[in-house]
């Protein structure tokens, strides 16, 4: 199965991908994780995209089609769940050709549709490990010891990015240049839209459902 989750920032696309991959076997392609790991390990293409994500801005179209054309090719025949790519109308027409030219195909694309005053405050209560990925909330999503990753137990961080200031650029950037990508998959096929301002649960359980349908389970 191969899935496109769309979302504003914070309107739980990594949260809901980490469980559709946990129960599916599907392989996580965050272009968000992919270039925070660049960064962490000092690459070319990190250092090329550090100021944009620490400004709340997209990093050019041309590095990042690059590096998620590149996961897609290596992704396991099992399939991938997209998140964060694509996020301009080009990436998705880039993904379409890209795609093709592996004869692989989407099977559904998601939108976790949500209210811009809800975004503020789960993005600024986010708290993730920064040695497995997991995403915590200091309200939502508690981890069982406070400041310590469920699963390793390493201290949990905050995102730089996660300030009003680059959250409030991050929602512009989104509804400037993302948001028509909802219109672009409209137009070319089948949107499910899923209110995500339900608890994660809430929406977990509707995910599972339209999932187990398209996969004829
Ligand atoms: P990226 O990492 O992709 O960030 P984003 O899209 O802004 O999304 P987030 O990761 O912030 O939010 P999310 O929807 O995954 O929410 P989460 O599940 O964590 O991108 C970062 C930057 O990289 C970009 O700004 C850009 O610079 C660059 N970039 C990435 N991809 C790019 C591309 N394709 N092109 C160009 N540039 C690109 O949840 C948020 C919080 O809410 C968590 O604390 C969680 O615990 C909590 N929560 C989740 N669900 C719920 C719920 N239902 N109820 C209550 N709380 C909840």
């Amino acid at each position: 199965m191969r899935i496109i989750i769309l979302g504003a920032p914070g309107a739980g696309k990594g949260t809901q991908c980490k469980r559709v991959v946990e129960k599916y076997g599907l392989q996580h392609l965050s272009s968000g994780d992919i270039l925070r790991k660049n960064r962490a390990g000092g690459t070319e293409l990190g250092k090329k995209a550090q100021s944009y994500m620490d400004s709340g801005k997209l990093v050019p179209d041309d590095l990042i089609v690059e590096m998620m054309a590149t996961a897609i090719s290596q992704s396991p025949d099992t399939g991938f769940v997209l998140d964060g790519f694509p996020r301009t109308v080009n990436q998705a027409e880039e993904l379409d050709k890209a795609l093709e030219a592996d004869g692989k195909k989407i099977d559904a694309i998601i939108n976790l549709k949500i209210e811009d005053d809800v975004i503020l405050g789960r993005m600024t209560g986010r708290r993730s490990c920064p040695k497995c990925g997991a995403v915590y909330h200091i309200k939502n999503l508690k981890p069982k010891a406070d400041g310590k990753c469920d699963k390793d137990g390493t201290g949990l961080i905050q995102r730089p990015d996660d300030t009003p200031e680059v959250v409030k650029q991050r929602l512009e950037t989104y509804y400037e240049q993302t948001e028509p990508v909802v219109g672009y998959y409209k137009n070319n096929g089948c949107v499910i839209v899923l209110d995500a301002g339900k608890s994660a649960d809430a929406i977990s359980s509707e995910l599972f459902e339209t999932l187990d349908a398209l996969a004829g389970n």
